[in-house]
């Protein structure tokens, strides 16, 4: 019988792309193996060389590891409509243009896999659309960038300030030369837009993510929650909230035995609860060219093993927006009689209540860590607003939100 060879057309051989095509070609008699099918390198696209529209002429399987929303959102589009199934790690593109896409690889009959789009080498988009295809998921959460989770990990080992720290990170590659998407919480918002995509079956697009940063934690923030015994994560979360669907990305902090708490440096963890399964956790390395290649490679083993996802029709959720939560605050003030109380009458008036305050003395003036209990965030933002005008006091408020739930 003839060899049947795949024509794997690349466009983008840098970090992953370049691992990639020496992964296929260690690994393409395995692949055959599996498959029946021997993958090649067909044509590859380079800024300095290529031409999209031969290699699309020419390749059985589409693999787009370029990054950016243009021009890969053409090719993909062109690839997808012309019947060649695309294998992406592009989070952007696909969380941005997502109905665009999926529709496109739809109407054509045609696979579109991103396994690597998401969390790294962690194999959650194969686990949310094949295993638990039609679980009935309540929430899908987790650490989602390495970046971001190193340099929280680094602050609270070392005391060291956010400034020094990222600097560190990009000395060891952890971070890229312009980090803005990792820190600000934008790459995180696109990987749970995803996520909520496929766990929830409902359209859900970057601009429907609400996402906070790490760029504001400070030092203290964490020197306090190790005595409070808690550990700071940047979470992203997407959950079915009021009969709707909330997606939100946010620094956090974790009780000591919440499975996410452990999770340190360029780690990416995450974990999906549903009523039939309880609940699942997985973690690996968030991010790295052989790493992503890897997950890019067992996308393209999918395809030519002919394995499609499996999509349960669902109704839309709607996108739930207030939702209650609860939070750390932190405080500078005059170490005056009667500022304790201020404080108290305005979280009281907002309806939010005081889980615990501990008090330290700075001299002239005090610092106030309190814990609130769960509540709408709405009220906590309205009393936050009050709080930031008094008149005693020394700093700008610093709140963050923290999960209560203690797992045994
Ligand atoms: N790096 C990771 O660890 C990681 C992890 C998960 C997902 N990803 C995703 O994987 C994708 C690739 O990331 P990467 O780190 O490998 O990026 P990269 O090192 O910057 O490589 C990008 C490649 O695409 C080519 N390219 C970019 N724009 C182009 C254009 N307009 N026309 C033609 N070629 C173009 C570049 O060409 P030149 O070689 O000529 O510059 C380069 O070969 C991105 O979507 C990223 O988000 C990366």
């Amino acid at each position: 019988m003839p060899e049947q060879r795949v024509r794997i057309g690349l466009l983008g051989r840098g970090t992953v792309g370049g691992a990639f095509a020496e992964l296929l070609e260690q690994r393409a008699g395995a692949v055959e193996a599996a498959t029946g099918r021997r993958p090649e390198l067909g044509g590859v696209l380079t800024r300095s060389g290529g031409d999209p529209g031969e290699i699309l002429g020419s390749s059985d399987v589409i693999v787009e590891l370029m990054g950016g929303i243009d021009p890969a959102r053409e090719h993909v589009l062109s690839a997808l409509r012309s019947g060649i199934p695309v294998v992406t790690a592009n989070k952007q593109l696909l969380a941005q243009h997502g109905d665009e896409l999926f529709e496109a690889a739809r109407a054509s009959g045609v696979q579109l896999r991103f396994e690597a789009a998401v969390a790294g080498v962690i194999p959650i988009i194969r686990v949310i659309q094949e295993s638990f295809g039609v679980t009935e998921i309540t929430k899908v959460f987790g650490i989602v960038n390495g970046t971001t989770n190193f340099v929280l990990s680094e602050m609270a080992a070392t005391g060291a300030a956010y400034d020094d720290v990222l600097a560190r990170a990009q000395e060891l590659g952890y971070a890229e030369a312009d980090p803005t998407e990792d820190v600000n919480g934008a790459d995180a918002a696109a990987k749970m837009a995803i996520l909520a995509r496929l766990a929830f079956h409902t359209p859900v697009t970057l601009s429907e993510v609400g996402y906070e940063g790490i760029e504001r934690v400070k030092p203290d923030d964490l020197a306090y929650a190790k005595e409070l015994g808690l550990s700071l994560k940047l979470l992203g979360v997407a959950e079915r909230r009021d009969g709707g669907l909330s997606v939100r990305v946010f620094p956090c902090f974790l009780y000591p035995r919440h499975p996410l708490a452990p999770v340190e440096g360029p780690f990416n963890a995450v974990m999906v609860q549903a009523p039939a399964i309880t609940e699942i956790t997985m973690s690996g390395p968030g991010a790295g060219g052989i790493e992503t290649a890897s997950a890019v490679l067992g996308d393209v083993v999918s395809i030519l093993s002919g394995r499609a996802p499996v999509h349960a029709a669902r109704e839309p959720l709607e996108i739930v927006r207030d939702i209650s939560s609860s939070f750390y605050l932190h405080l500078e003030v005059a170490d005056r009689p009667g500022v304790l109380a201020r404080i108290a009458e305005v979280l009281g008036r907002n309806e939010v209540s005081v889980r615990s305050v501990v008090q330290r003395g700075l001299g002239d003036d005090a610092r106030l860590v309190m814990v609130m209990h769960e509540g709408l965030e709405a009220r906590f933002f309205k009393a936050l607003e009050e709080i930031a005008t008094l008149d005693f006091l020394r700093a700008q408020p610093r709140a963050i939100r923290v999960i209560e739930e203690e797992f045994v």
